[in-house]
């Protein structure tokens, strides 16, 4: 559990709660204006760690249990109590939908007691936004690249308040999802993504074993990791049965490359296919060191000025909800009606929910 406090800010702009619960993260986070006051996060991922994977009913118990003590310790953090909230905002999906009925009936709840505003938001939306708590106002239009254990996509955000347009997306496994796929195939715990960041960054050589690079220059936006994940799986198994040891540094260096070499390729690409000047890599995957450098690298190169939050605000978290509901709030966007259902597949064009949306 981590909760960390922000700089003390004038008290004139509105303090925005925000509520997430999409997956195995229970984040709170407080914003003032457009400032970071409080980000506590309490994950259950190590509940889920025997599973090899999240599992959903786990997952909203441990909602359920660390929503108020969550809440509570960012209050206490950003120094302010609830009667101060000004605005409320809460991840309503995609996601689990069990996990997401838990924030969602709980931000109503806050909103009723309150009586405040309250906003549905879109979980994609929020990470794109977060980034404006670190790096300032939005560059409009942007690209963004977001990459999670749930999601790879690629979107044109011309106002990442009013327009989100998808490029493309995975056509099988997320990003995240074949990280932490390949990370139980070498024996290295769940979830696999930061374990064969570390891996890879121990020495790791790049170049050991060229796996494949799916829909590398075909022309779309989309992405295909189901097969390098299949690749690296095989290739283990034949050294297995071979009798060799498994060198896991390599392997996972040379996977991490190949993620990052098609993930960075093609976000450059959709930047200057859409003469767009500014990228934004957000989710959990762009908390990947490698990803980080080599999109640095190309977007220098290709004359693209790239954005990437700190590690702690990639990968879930309740300050990209509070940070997409103070634009929302401070565009004079309405708030979503109360009756507004935890949608597990809302659209990305969806930035706020509506009532009536499908769960
Ligand atoms: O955004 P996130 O916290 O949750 C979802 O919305 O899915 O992303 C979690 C994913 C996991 O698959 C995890 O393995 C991956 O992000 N991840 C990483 C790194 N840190 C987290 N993948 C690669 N390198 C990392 N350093
Ligand atoms: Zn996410």
């Amino acid at each position: 559990m981590t909760a960390s406090a922000g700089p003390g800010l004038a008290t004139a702009a509105p303090l925005v709660l925000g509520i997430e619960t999409s997956c195995d993260e229970t984040g709170v986070g407080l914003v003032r204006g457009h400032e970071l006051l409080a980000d506590a996060v309490a994950s259950s991922v190590d509940e889920h760690a025997r599973f090899g994977g999240v599992v959903p009913e786990v997952a909203s118990r441990a909602h359920l249990e660390a929503m108020v003590p969550t809440v509570q310790r960012a209050l206490d953090a950003a120094g302010v109590t609830l009667a101060q909230v000004d605005a409320i905002a809460v991840t309503a999906g995609p996601g689990l939908a069990g996990a997401l009925l838990v924030g969602v009936c709980a931000a109503k709840a806050y909103a009723l007691a309150l009586d405040k505003p309250l906003y549905g938001v879109n979980h994609l939306a929020a990470h794109v936004a977060v980034d404006r708590l670190e790096h300032g106002p939005l560059p409009a239009p942007a690209v963004a690249l977001l990459v999670s254990g749930g999601h790879s996509s690629l979107l044109l955000v011309p106002d990442v308040a009013t327009e989100i347009v998808p490029l493309g997306a995975t056509i099988d496994d997320a990003a995240g999802e074949a990280f932490d796929k390949v990370a139980r195939v070498l024996g290295l715990p769940f979830p696999g993504g930061p374990h064969i960041d570390r891996a890879a960054g121990s020495g790791g050589d790049a170049d050991f074993v060229p796996f494949p690079r799916a829909k590398y220059r075909d022309g779309t936006s989309d992405f295909s990791f189901s097969g390098l994940k299949t690749a690296v799986a095989r290739w283990v198994e034949a050294r297995e049965a071979a009798g060799e040891p498994v060198p896991v540094a390599d392997v996972a260096a040379s996977f991490q490359e190949a993620v990052a070499d098609v993930l960075t390729r093609k976000a450059v690409d959709a930047c200057l296919a859409h003469g767009v000047e500014h990228l934004v890599i957000g989710g959990g995957v762009a908390a990947n060191s490698r990803l980080r450098a080599l999109a640095a690298q190309r977007c220098e190169a290709a004359g693209v000025r790239l954005r990437v939050p700190r590690p702690g605000l990639c990968t879930d978290n309740g300050a990209m909800v509070a940070a997409l509901g103070a634009e929302l709030l401070a565009r004079g966007v309405a708030a979503s009606a109360m009756d507004f259902p935890a949608d597990s597949s809302l659209p990305v064009t969806a930035i706020t929910a509506t009532a009536g949306q499908r769960v």
